[in-house]
C-alpha cells in the first residue's frame, strides 16, 4: 500500500476543451516514471459505461439521473478508483461528483442535500485508502477546472458531433452549470485550480503544466 496515489480530475461545461488535454496529462506523468490510470464518469467499469449509456440517452427525472450517476460512481470507486490509489497511482479522471453538483444540482435544480447524501454514501471508505478513515470522503486532491463562456463553449460543440442529452441543452442551461462549478470553486479553492479555457490550445496546456508544478504534484503525493 502506498499513500502517494494522486487523484485529478478534470472539469467543465461542454465543449470547454477539457478532454483535449488528456493525452498530454497522461504522457507527462508517464515521463515522471508515474502510472497512470486513466478514466471517466459517468463509465470507468463495464456496469458503470453501461449507465452511461442510459444517462446520456434516456430522458428520466433528476432523480433517477442522480442516482444512476452516483450508482454508475459507486463502482467505479470500489472497482478501478480506490485500488489505483492505492497502489500509488495517478488517477486521471474526465469529470467526477462535481459534475453532478453542476449538471443535476445547478443545471437541472436538484436538491443538493440529497446529492450530498448520495456522496457520502457512495465515497464513504469501504475500500479504504491508505491512511483515509471510514468517515472521511473519498475526493480529488487536485480538480483543473476549464472555465470558458456557455455561448463559446456553445460555438465550439456546434455541428461538431452529434449531440447526446446534456450537449442537446440550451445555453441557459450551460449557465446555470458554469455558476455550478464557480460555485464549487470559490468553496473549495485549495483543491481547484481554474483554468481560462478561452485562450488558445498550448496555452491552456501551459496554464495546466504552470497549476500542476505550483501544486507540487510531481514531487509526488498532492495530500
Ligand atoms: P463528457 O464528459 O463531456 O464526455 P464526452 O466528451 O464523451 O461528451 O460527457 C459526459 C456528460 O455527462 C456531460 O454532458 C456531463 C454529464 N454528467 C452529468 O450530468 N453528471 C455527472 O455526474 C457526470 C459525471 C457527467
Amino acid at each position: 500500500m502506498s499513500d502517494n496515489g494522486l487523484f485529478l480530475t478534470l472539469e467543465g461545461i461542454d465543449g470547454a476543451g477539457k478532454s483535449s488535454h488528456l493525452d498530454a496529462l497522461e504522457a507527462l506523468f508517464q515521463a515522471q516514471g508515474r502510472t497512470v490510470v486513466r478514466t471517466r464518469e459517468p463509465g470507468g467499469t463495464a456496469l458503470a459505461e453501461t449507465l452511461r449509456g442510459l444517462i446520456l440517452e434516456q430522458p428520466m427525472d433528476p432523480l433517477t439521473e442522480s442516482l444512476l450517476v452516483f450508482a454508475a460512481r459507486r463502482d467505479h470507486v470500489v472497482q478501478v478508483i480506490e485500488p489505483a490509489l492505492a497502489r500509488g497511482d495517478v488517477v486521471l479522471c474526465d469529470r467526477f461528483t462535481d459534475a453532478t453538483f453542476a449538471y443535476q444540482g445547478a443545471g437541472r435544480g436538484f436538491d443538493d442535500a440529497v446529492l450530498s447524501t448520495l456522496e457520502q454514501w457512495v465515497q464513504a471508505g469501504r475500500a479504504g485508502r491508505a491512511g483515509r478513515p471510514a468517515s472521511q470522503l473519498l475526493q480529488p486532491d487536485v480538480t483543473l477546472w476549464f472555465d470558458l463562456a456557455p455561448e463559446i463553449a456553445a460555438q465550439r460543440l456546434a455541428g461538431a458531433r452529434v449531440p447526446d442529452k446534456f450537449e442537446a441543452q440550451p445555453v441557459e442551461f450551460f449557465r446555470r452549470v458554469a455558476q455550478g462549478y464557480a460555485d464549487r470553486a470559490s468553496a473549495d479553492a485549495r483543491r481547484f485550480v481554474r483554468i481560462d479555457a478561452s485562450q488558445a490550445r498550448d496555452q491552456v496546456w501551459q496554464q495546466v503544466e504552470a497549476a500542476l508544478v505550483a501544486r507540487g504534484v510531481f514531487a509526488g503525493a498532492a495530500r
